[in-house]
C-alpha cells in the first residue's frame, strides 16, 4: 500500500504514473559481498536477508503492486548441502520474524516454484504465510523458490491444455503462477551479471531490464530509487510507435 504522498514521490525523483507495477528481482551476489568481506558465504546470505526486508517494505511504501523475488532457484539445488540447509533455515527465520509485520502492512506472500523438493518445514512456513496473508490487498510479494521459468511454462501449458483443446496467449498466461501479477515492468539484477537465468521468461517479454553491479547484501533504498528513476525515463512502445505517433 503506498505510502507516499504524491509530492514526497517528487522528492525521490518519481511520479505516481511512473512506478513499475510488477518488479521482479534476481538477487545475485551474496557469496561474493562475504568473501569479499572475509566471511563464510552464510554471512552474505544473512545479510540479503535483510535486504529482502527493506526492499519490501520499500517497495510497499511506493506503491508497487507486485515484487517477484528469485530465493533459490531450480539450478540452486546443485550448491553444496551445507548452504542449501542455511537458505531453508533462513527462509523459516525471515518468514517467523517478519510475517506480522508484513501482515500489518497489508502484504499478500505467495511462494511460486515447486516447493515439494524442500523440508516440510520450509513447505509449512511458506503455506502458513501464505493462509495468512491471502486476504490482503497490498503488494503481492511473489517468492521464487526452485523456481524455474521453463518448468512453469510446461506446467502452465500443461494446464491450459487440460482446460483447452487450442489454448491462446491468454490461456497461458492465466495459468502462471504470477498471473495475478500480470506481466513484468522492470527487471532487476545485483551482482554485475547481465542474465535472465531462466526467470520468468513468459512475463518479461516487454520488461525493461536494469542490471547493477551492486551486490544484493549492498542494494539498498537507495539503489531501488535508482533503478525506478532510470525505468521512469525510459520510453516503452511495446513494439508500437512513439506515442505521439512520431518515429
Ligand atoms: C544469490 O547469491 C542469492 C541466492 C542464491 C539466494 C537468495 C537468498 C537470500 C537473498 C537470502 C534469504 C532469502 C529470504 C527470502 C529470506 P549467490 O550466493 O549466488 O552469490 P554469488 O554469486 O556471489 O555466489
Amino acid at each position: 500500500m503506498r505510502k507516499y504522498t504524491d509530492s514526497e514521490l517528487k522528492a525521490f525523483g518519481l511520479t505516481p504514473d511512473r512506478i513499475p507495477k510488477h518488479v521482479a528481482i534476481v538477487m545475485d551476489g551474496n557469496g561474493r559481498w562475504a568473501t569479499a568481506k572475509g566471511l563464510p558465504r552464510a554471512a552474505g546470505h544473512r545479510a540479503g536477508m535483510n535486504t529482502v526486508k527493506e526492499i519490501i517494505r520499500f517497495s510497499s511504501d511506493l506503491g508497487v503492486e507486485s515484487l517477484t523475488l528469485y530465493a533459490f532457484s531450480t539450478e540452486n539445488r546443485k550448491r553444496p548441502k551445507d548452504e542449501i540447509s542455511i537458505l531453508c533455515g533462513l527462509l523459516i527465520e525471515y518468514f517467523n520474524r517478519e510475517i506480522e509485520e508484513m501482515h500489518r502492512n497489508g502484504v499478500r506472500v505467495k511462494g511460486i516454484g515447486d516447493l515439494s523438493w524442500f523440508p516440510t518445514a520450509v513447505q509449512e512456513t511458506v503455506r502458513n504465510a501464505e493462509i495468512k496473508t491471502a486476504g490482503n490487498t497490498g503488494l503481492k510479494v511473489n517468492l521464487a523458490l526452485n523456481y524455474g521459468g521453463r518448468a512453469e511454462l510446461v506446467r502452465a501449458m500443461r494446464l491450459a491444455f487440460a482446460q483447452d483443446d487450442e489454448p491462446d496467449e491468454d490461456a497461458i498466461f492465466r495459468n502462471l503462477y504470477t498471473a495475478e501479477s500480470g506481466d513484468v515492468d522492470l527487471l532487476i539484477r545485483t551482482g554485475g551479471d547481465e542474465r535472465v537465468s531462466n526467470f520468468l521468461l513468459w512475463q518479461i517479454a516487454y520488461a525493461e531490464l536494469y542490471f547493477t553491479d551492486v551486490r544484493w547484501p549492498d542494494f539498498t533504498r537507495e539503489e531501488l530509487l535508482k533503478a525506478f528513476r532510470d525505468f521512469a525515463g525510459r520510453e516503452r512502445r511495446f513494439g508500437g510507435l512513439k506515442s505521439n505517433g512520431a518515429k
